[in-house]
């Protein structure tokens, strides 16, 4: 099969997307729109410059330019216009499930509450579930920048909603902010009966991939790509299945590796662990999920066998009920 083959085949398979933040999904153009509609004042003047603007030397010149960016999200219909968008990516995109990372404290520092963003996003992820079949589950994700007392605020402000959030996360600037630092409020979700997931090992060191494990008792690593230089993490991230969700067009933006063709997920892949493809912050990094597999299909040796395991891991490493996994599964035998 050739590339562009590959490629093809790859845009017709059902696929699961487990590591994206819905934030991360605001294009420039809404971006613009929303900034004229609420009078927000904004460092650019046109949609060109926003996209010039996208030049990152790590994650935190990519972070002050995304919460930024999310200071235009403002009424309940500007937070269902960004779901509703994604899920029509995903109707393109063939991604048949998601699970979607949203940062409350981005937005209730800023005044609004969660039933503003919290109505906008379930209504469009109810019509893209009665209109399509497409379902969604989100991860309340706590900003690691922030302390635990409020990391906790937060989960407890979330007391009515539970029922619409199926687990937590740990995202933002991951140096000197280690899991070890959200150990209660975790042990709280958990409690709660939610799922629980931290991005870990995207700059940070294996120590804090192994305080996902050991502190939080995560359920994925979101990232975890740095897993690569601990042989006895590798061993227990293969043995254990613990799945990784890796974000290649994120990693070459953000310069965890200096480009595609340095990528680690055929390494992650060939020692057996459950490494899946995601997109991260696709109206950021340069493309959503389909996007990230052309560009592993173009710059790795990589064969119809390996991509059809790297969806196979996504369906595996969801948590959709495993009645639901068989029958996504079965049509992969
Ligand atoms: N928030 C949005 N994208 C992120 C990433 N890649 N790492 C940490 N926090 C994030
Ligand atoms: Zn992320």
């Amino acid at each position: 099969m050739t590339k562009t083959e590959l490629i093809q085949w790859v845009n017709a398979q059902p696929k699961v997307e487990l590591h994206l933040h819905i934030e991360g999904t605001l294009e420039p153009d809404f971006m613009m729109e929303l900034a004229i509609k609420h009078q927000v004042q904004l460092p650019y003047s046109s949609i060109q410059q926003v996209k010039d603007a996208y030049n990152f030397n790590n994650l935190q010149s990519f972070l002050d330019l995304y919460y930024l960016g999310a200071s235009v999200l403002r009424d309940e219909e500007d937070f269902y216009q960004l779901m509703w968008r994604y899920l029509l990516k995903c109707k393109e995109q063939n991604v048949v499930h998601c699970e979607l990372m949203f940062d409350p404290q981005t937005h209730t520092e800023r005044g609004i509450e969660f039933c503003v963003f919290m109505a906008g996003f379930n209504r469009a992820i109810k019509q893209a579930k009665t209109e399509w079949g497409i379902s969604c589950y989100l991860i309340m994700s706590f900003l690691r920048h922030m302390s635990e007392e409020s990391a906790i605020e937060t989960l407890n402000s979330a007391a009515e909603y539970l029922d619409h959030i199926t687990a937590v996360g740990l995202d933002s600037g991951e140096l000197g902010n280690p899991p070890e630092k959200f150990s209660q409020a975790f042990k709280q979700a958990e409690g709660l009966g939610l799922k629980k997931v931290a991005h870990a090992g995207e700059e940070g060191p294996p120590s804090y991939i192994w305080g996902a494990i050991n502190s939080l008792g995560v359920d994925r690593i979101d990232h975890g790509v740095r897993s690569i230089e601990d042989d006895s993490l590798i061993t227990y991230l293969a043995n254990s299945q613990l799945p990784l969700t890796v974000c290649p067009l994120s990693n070459t933006k953000l310069k965890v590796f200096t480009n595609m063709s340095k990528h680690n997920i055929l390494q992650l892949l060939d020692k057996g662990l459950l490494v899946t493809v995601n997109a991260d912050d696709p109206s950021y990094f340069g493309g959503y999920l389909n996007e990230n597999y052309h560009a592993l299909i173009e710059a790795l040796a990589i064969n119809q066998s390996q991509v059809r395991q790297l969806i196979i891991n996504s369906f595996k490493a969801s948590f959709l009920p495993q009645t639901t996994k068989d029958i996504w599964l079965k049509s992969f035998e």
